[in-house]
């Protein structure tokens, strides 16, 4: 808290992503005192001709207060008082002027703010498809970098299509910033349960001995959404669930499943972790891949017709280490499913839920109360909200958020984890 002054730049902040997720994890950090109000301005950019308080007006009804985010009690003087720090700049992302504008107007407000000689640092956060990331990367690097303090770009994925591209845009990004400069995001990384996976595995002896293929069958790692394309169809149709959810955030989840123990929790020893685990992963055998496509997926006119882009996969991992060698890692996508869960009896079952309703439970047979000496498979089980009262989680982007602004890269994806994670 407190340290220098500091600049934030949304580009795309009229979009989606701004406007459900960034705007919003940034209004509950600086409700939690994490931006202080004289320390902080943030810029947004975007194509769309919109005044000041065009934007303002967009962004409000997104800007909630959680329950627990001290020391707020009431969402809207706070909300307005958040808003009036967000000044609109409307330009295109491949013309130089509009950058030359918002170098002006963030120089502006540094002066201003932190004076001639105080600290500062800029945040550039590309809410973007990445189509735009090099544009707007190199007009950044022309005109908008902070020459007296830190600079961050926050990109997100998808990062490239298969290795080739991906590995294309790594190497220009890469021209442009030095990779302590890029954060990669991916907000599962960001989740509660997730980050607790690590703290689960390496703080609990008991676990340790358990968790290699002496003791573990199968690893499943599911994502179930019961809602489709929903409009996102056009950007969807171009990914297919194996690039959108898969590649990225089932596989970080499996890498923090299957990793060793890091040598110490800094951001380069864990990733040197993860980036073991993916080095390891064998080629994926086509017959055990399973792809479909929902029944109405057509159906939303965002999609091209005809498409075959698969909106459901099932595939199965192999890591070929010592820990994992024979142990399958069943991996399984897909939009507009069901929730059904499948259920196998007479063994034991970990199971660590992300969401919804956080939670953690261990399947064991016991005995079934009464005279009989009959069993029964029951769960020791540990769910969030009813374990911790009145907690509130913090969103995954709200954490990932505050790293960037301390500079912590642990939970980003480093260049080389996401080019082993394409190959
Ligand atoms: C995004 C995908 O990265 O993650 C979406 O593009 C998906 O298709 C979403 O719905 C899931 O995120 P969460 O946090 O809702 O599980």
């Amino acid at each position: 808290k407190g340290e220098g002054y500091l600049s934030i730049i949304v580009f795309g902040a009229s979009g989606d992503l701004a406007k459900k997720k960034i705007f919003p994890a940034i209004f509950s950090l600086y409700c939690q005192g994490f931006l202080p109000h004289d320390k902080v301005q943030i810029f947004g950019y975007a194509r769309s001709a919109l005044t000041n308080n065009d934007l303002r007006d967009q962004l409000s009804r997104y800007l909630h207060v959680r329950a627990k985010a001290q020391p707020m009690t009431s969402s809207l003087p706070h909300a307005e008082r958040f808003l009036s720090l967000i000044t609109y700049i409307s330009g295109p992302y491949n013309v130089e002027e509009g950058y030359q504008k918002l170098e002006q107007v963030i120089v502006h407000h540094e002066m201003l703010r932190a004076g001639k000689d105080g600290q500062t640092g800029r945040l550039f956060y590309l809410a973007l498809p990445p189509s735009v990331y090099l544009q707007v990367g190199r007009n950044i690097k022309a005109y908008c970098m902070n020459t007296r303090g830190w600079n961050r770009v926050v990109l997100e994925k998808p990062f490239g299509k298969d290795l080739d591209s991906s590995n294309q845009l790594s190497s220009e990004l890469g021209g442009l910033f030095a990779e302590e400069q890029i954060y990669r995001i991916d907000h599962y990384l960001g989740k509660e349960a997730v980050q607790n996976l690590l703290v689960l595995r390496f703080s609990n002896r008991i676990i340790q001995p358990l968790w290699s293929r002496d003791h573990v069958d199968n690893v499943q790692i599911v994502f179930k959404e019961d809602f489709g394309t929903e409009g996102r169809g056009g950007y969807f149709d171009e990914y297919g669930i194996v690039r959108d959810v898969i590649q990225n955030h089932l596989v970080q989840v499996l890498c923090l499943i299957a990793m060793e123990k890091p040598a110490s929790l800094s951001p380069e020893c864990i990733r040197d972790e993860k980036l073991k685990v993916l080095k390891c992963v064998e080629g994926i055998r086509h017959s055990e891949v399973v792809l479909g496509q929902y029944d109405g997926y057509l159906d939303d006119p965002t999609v091209p017709k005809g498409s075959n882009t698969p909106t459901f996969a099932s595939i199965v991992l192999r890591i070929c280490n010592e820990r994992w060698d024979g142990v399958p890692f069943i991996i399984k996508a897909g939009k507009a499913l069901d929730r059904r869960k499948g259920q196998r009896r007479g063994r034991n079952e970990f199971v660590i839920r992300l969401q919804p309703a956080e939670a953690m439970y261990m399947k064991f047979t016991v005995k079934r109360p009464g005279l009989d000496m009959s069993t029964t498979q029951s769960e020791m089980d540990l769910s969030f909200l009813q374990r911790y009262k009145g907690i509130v989680i913090p969103e995954a982007y709200e954490r990932l958020f505050l790293d960037i602004m301390r500079g912590d890269q642990k939970h980003f994806v480093r260049r080389d984890e996401l080019e082993t994670s394409f190959g």
